[in-house]
């Protein structure tokens, strides 16, 4: 078995089972994960850190006052409730694996390589997606201070429960010594496997909004009120379900998506008095997403009025649509080509790191295939050897990188 492979063994036995696994931001799975990183890292001889937004950065850093700025790669090792073992994890690994085999040949790199693991990429604990990668590019956090997770525990009490400090959260900001980033990631979507692609350059990545909706209504109770004369919270809760996904059908470049849903006070005899649910909605189409919004808000306040409640709405994450960088395309597409593998263009349905870094570095991202399509859920699965070739392109791709006489990618040669 190769060190990629019993890594990424080693690290879905983190918080996980073998297959479902549970890493949340500031739970002690997800820094355990982070410290096992953290250790790998510094006995390949890199220094290596959790700064103060749960972020694990290791630094290959390289002697001389004109070193240049760093290449970055990197991903995340937190996960959705009952995720996989790939989606993220496996582009850590990957990273580290490229390092290793870089140090392993003796490469002498003449600008840094740093090595990230994004804290809290997915947001599963408290709507905080790309919290870390946030803090990491100096983008403000703050207005998240009052956010409470799904068990009820405080984003600044999670954080002081762990040793960190919500106020210091600024302190992660590394943007400036970056020059470029890569993240390699599993393709979570069917298409690689339809065309039997072995490697994926990403030329997009889609824009993502998320919404915590509350609709109010009168509980009561269930066999004495009459059908007409209710105020029922999930009844409104539907409508709006049913009529976010007929608006992305309809579209063809929409998804809309709830995935959590509370409802109270939850009697199997009483009326839903209150619903509160969220919404992930999401378009690659930069015309599109700003539209995406108004959307949302007419079509719970159309539902809100049908079945005579209340509703309030809040946005929990906004992210841009982004074009990657068209030189690290190219870059990525000539080396699959190199190495012959059978490769594609696509964009991607997921959100990513690489969107946080794009806008201030240019960025890039390839993807391996998941067997069946399946993510953020326990049958996620990347083989090893579809492992390999992504592992092989990127650890290629950096030697170009990180060499002085690279001209390939001119804006961020060395
Ligand atoms: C992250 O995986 C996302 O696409 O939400
Ligand atoms: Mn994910
Ligand atoms: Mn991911």
């Amino acid at each position: 078995m190769s060190m990629l492979d019993s890594w990424v063994d080693e690290v879905g036995l983190i918080g996980g089972n073998g297959s479902a696994v549970n890493r949340f931001a500031w739970t002690p799975e997800l820094l355990a994960a982070c410290e096992w990183l953290v250790e790998r890292l510094r006995e390949l001889g890199l220094n290596a850190e959790i700064d103060a937004a749960g972020n694990v950065i290791g630094r290959w850093d390289v002697d001389g006052a004109d070193a240049g700025t760093a290449v970055l790669i990197g991903s995340h090792l937190d996960t959705v409730p009952y995720g996989g073992r790939f989606d993220g994890a496996l582009g850590v690994l990957s990273g580290l694996e490229a390092v290793r085999r870089l140090k392993a040949e003796g490469f002498r790199p003449c600008r840094p390589l740093w090595i990230a693991a994004f804290n809290d990429e997915e947001g599963a604990r408290f709507g905080t997606s790309m919290f870390g990668s946030t803090a990491f590019v100096g983008d403000d956090l703050t207005a998240l201070r009052d956010r409470v997770g799904v068990d009820g525990v405080p984003l600044a009490e999670a954080m002081r429960q762990r040793g960190f400090d919500f106020d210091e959260v600024p302190r992660a900001k590394g943007i400036d010594g970056v020059g470029c980033y890569l993240e390699l990631h599993i393709e979570q979507g069917p298409r690689m496997e339809a065309q039997s692609l072995d490697t994926a350059v990403v030329t997009a990545i889609v824009g993502i909004g998320g919404y915590r909706v509350t609709l109010r209504g009168q509980t009561n109770h269930a066999g004495t009120t009459p059908m007409g004369e209710r105020r029922d919270a999930l009844t409104g809760a539907s409508r709006v379900v049913l009529a976010l996904r007929d608006a992305a059908l309809t579209s063809g470049d929409v998804t809309a998506n709830v995935g959590r849903i509370e409802v109270r006070p939850g009697g199997t005899n009483v009326i839903p008095g209150e619903a509160v649910f969220f919404v992930d909605i999401r378009t690659a189409n930069p015309n599109t997403f700003p539209t995406l919004g108004n959307l949302v808000r007419d079509t719970v306040r159309t539902a809100a009025t049908a079945e005579g409640l209340t509703a309030e709405i809040a946005v929990t994450y906004e992210h841009q649509p982004v074009p990657m960088d068209s030189e690290l395309q190219e870059l990525l597409g000539r080396e699959m080509d190199a190495q012959g593998l059978a490769w594609a263009s696509l964009s991607s349905g997921a959100g990513h790191d690489a969107q946080v870094l794009a806008p201030h570095v240019p960025t890039g991202m390839l993807f391996v295939p998941s067997q069946a399509g399946i993510s953020h859920a326990p049958e996620e699965f990347t083989p090893p050897e579809q492992r390999e070739p992504g592992v092989s392109v990127l650890t290629s791709v950096l030697k170009t990188l990180l060499l002085s006489e690279n001209a390939a990618v001119g804006a961020i040669a060395c």
